[in-house]
């Protein structure tokens, strides 16, 4: 498992381990990394990156299949430098398919809704549909994704396509906005919304997104691409109004601030092709939103050092100048 010490990574780490599979992760530890992810959970650990093939190849010896979460994975700071986001996800995801490649072994390549671009009211993605990213962030997950579906074409690389729709749950790295909006309203800071927050996202618990890529690793077919919505498209505002509650925050701490640049108005899955094999999401959002929240609350010890560390030069060259402060 790539990335394994990530949100969704650790995650599905603890999900196999917990089924009694044997589990290598590779990660860099970059700042979204945190060892603390996997605290009780068993596992191997390799640091590395999964740009270098000797990396991969050490933390991939004896492996029959590997599960890639390694990404940077933030569209905010995709905007800020796109650096990183080439050499991992799309250099990154390369060297993963020659290891599969030499290995042979199996791939799963974890990717996003996001690589559709836009979509308008009424229409919904489905995997036949052409990429139209918009951010620096989902260009190089759609570059990603087409080594993928070059490497089965060329090679016969045995690798599928994962594209899930917006995650949350516990462990989420406060940049992203559930998590960034849930502990910014403990700590009575305002919820800088883009633009008229009027934008459309899917919900997915990340428990039933670990499910899907389990089913999809386990079962699914060499070359396909499967979409994982969480069947819950709302509006960001309906989302930040449930987290004020939850919080017992007051709603004086929305400010609707600069909109981000290229900002996606509507992603929505098509995921029938999952469906009809078995798969469907489980998770309802008001029950998962109040878990998470109850989370959050429990967990200081582990957001509050991240929130005072470097994340504060993120957050200032983010926001100071949106929240004129
Ligand atoms: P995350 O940002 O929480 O974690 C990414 C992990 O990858 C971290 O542990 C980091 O240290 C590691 N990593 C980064 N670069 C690496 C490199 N070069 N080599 C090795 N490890 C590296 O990410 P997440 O939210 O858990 O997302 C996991 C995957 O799911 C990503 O591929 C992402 O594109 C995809 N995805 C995420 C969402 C979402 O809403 N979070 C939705 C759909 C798809
Ligand atoms: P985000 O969690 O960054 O996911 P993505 O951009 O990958 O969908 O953002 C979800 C939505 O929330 C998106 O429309 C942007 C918006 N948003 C804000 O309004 N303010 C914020 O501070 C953040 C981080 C996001």
């Amino acid at each position: 498992m790539t990335g394994g010490c990530g949100f969704i990574g650790s995650r599905f780490v603890e999900r196999l381990a917990t089924a009694g599979d044997s589990v290598v992760v590779l990660d860099k530890l970059t700042y979204a990394g945190n060892l603390a992810n996997l605290d009780g959970v068993s596992h191997e650990f390799v640091r590395g990156d999964i740009a270098d093939r000797e990396a991969v190849q050490r933390a991939g010896e004896g492996c029959g299949a590997c599960v890639n979460f390694a990404a940077e994975t933030h569209v905010d700071r995709s905007i800020l430098r796109a650096h990183e986001f080439i050499h991992t996800d799309v250099l990154g995801t390369y060297v993963l398919l020659e290891w599969a490649r030499e290995a042979d072994a199996r791939l799963v390549q974890v990717s996003t809704d996001e690589v559709y671009g836009d979509v308008a009211a009424g229409e919904s993605s489905s995997e036949r549909d052409a990429l139209r990213p918009s951010s620096p962030y989902s260009a190089s997950k759609a570059g990603g994704d087409l080594q993928v579906l070059s490497h089965v074409r060329t090679f016969g690389v045995d690798a599928l396509i994962t594209r899930g729709s917006n995650t949350y749950g516990p462990h989420q790295y406060p940049e992203k906005l559930i998590p960034l909006f849930i502990t910014n309203a403990f700590d009575g800071k305002e919820l800088p919304v883009y633009g008229d927050g009027k934008q459309v996202r899917d919900w997915l618990h990340a428990s039933d997104h670990c499910a899907a890529i389990e089913f999809v690793m386990r079962h699914g077919q060499g070359g396909e691409v499967y979409n994982v919505g969480g069947d819950c498209e709302l509006e960001n505002l309906t989302v930040v109004a449930r987290i004020l509650e939850l919080c017992d925050a007051d709603d004086g701490l929305v400010r609707h601030v600069d909109d981000r640049l290229g900002h996606d108005r509507r992603y929505s899955l098509d995921s029938g092709k999952l469906h009809s094999l078995g798969w469907a999401p489980e998770r309802d959002f008001r029950s998962g939103l109040e878990e998470t929240v109850a989370w959050y609350r429990e967990h200081r010890a582990w957001w509050e050092p991240i929130k005072s560390g470097a994340y504060r030069e993120y957050y200032e060259q983010q926001y100071a100048s949106r929240l004129g402060t």
